[in-house]
């Protein structure tokens, strides 16, 4: 599978988003629905973009007793969502219970969790009581505990992909922000990688925002998002 492109909303307006999906027609599938879109603009949003054919990503990193996350997957797959996420700190009773009614609704939503937020340092996984392990372990742990629960995969850093597909398996959905193509500012992005690169380490969808949701001519940017995989793709495939 060709890596997949997605681009979150992250406006305050829903008119620029609209505009945007407007804009970028059918070079883009995918759109990321957070936190910020989600609680101002609410269901509406995802009606709009399936009205428009886009596959949804419904990004609000659900973390609850095991029933709660369950029965928000449940209102996840009413919406029509396509992909939606847990943290996986919720523990395996959590996500296999968002995995059940997934089964339960014979859904193909795909069921993504977070490791460990890039917003995270060492000290910080020490206040939370996690100390003791560096940032890689941990992330190691919660990706084997997410393909154990039975989930699709997991959003991770750039330089988290290998790590995790030798662990869970080439096929196991890494789901990679922070991707940055040449020549654009690193924003607040610490660790970034090229589209090409993270599609030729195996990630199965890159998140762009700011490169195109800031840019005066995103139809660019995303064509050469698009050209940079293709020319992966090749390079793996040996065409
Ligand atoms: O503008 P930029 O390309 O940096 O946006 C990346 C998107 O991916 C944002 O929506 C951000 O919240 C999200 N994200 C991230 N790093 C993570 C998880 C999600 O940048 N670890």
């Amino acid at each position: 599978m060709n890596t997949q492109l997605i681009i979150p909303l992250d406006f305050r307006d829903i008119i620029q988003a609209k505009y945007l999906i407007e804009e970028l027609g059918d070079l883009v599938t995918w759109y990321k629905v957070g936190k910020q879109m989600f609680t101002r603009y609410g269901p509406p949003i995802i009606q709009y973009l399936k009205s428009k054919k886009k596959k949804v990503f419904l990004d609000l990193k659900f973390h609850d007793i095991p029933n709660t996350v369950a029965m928000a997957i449940n209102s996840s797959i009413d919406l029509g969502v396509d992909m939606t996420n847990v943290h996986a700190v919720g523990g395996s009773d959590m996500m296999t219970a968002a995995l059940k009614i997934k089964q339960e609704r014979e859904s193909t939503i795909v069921l993504i969790a977070v490791t460990v937020l890039t917003s995270m340092s060492e000290s910080n996984l020490n206040e939370i009581g996690c100390g003791g392990m560096d940032i890689a372990e941990q992330v190691k742990k919660l990706a084997i505990l997410t393909k154990k629960s039975g989930l699709d995969g997991v959003v991770a850093s750039a330089h988290e992909l290998s790590l995790i597909s030798d662990n869970c398996g080439p096929e196991f959905i890494k789901i990679i922000p922070g991707i940055r193509p040449e020549g654009f500012s690193n924003d607040d992005q610490k660790r970034i990688m090229t589209p090409e690169e993270a599609s030729r380490k195996g990630a199965q969808f890159i998140v762009v925002g700011r490169p195109i949701t800031q840019s005066k001519t995103p139809i660019t940017v995303v064509t050469s998002i698009l050209d940079e995989i293709k020319k992966s793709s090749s390079k793996i495939s040996g065409l």
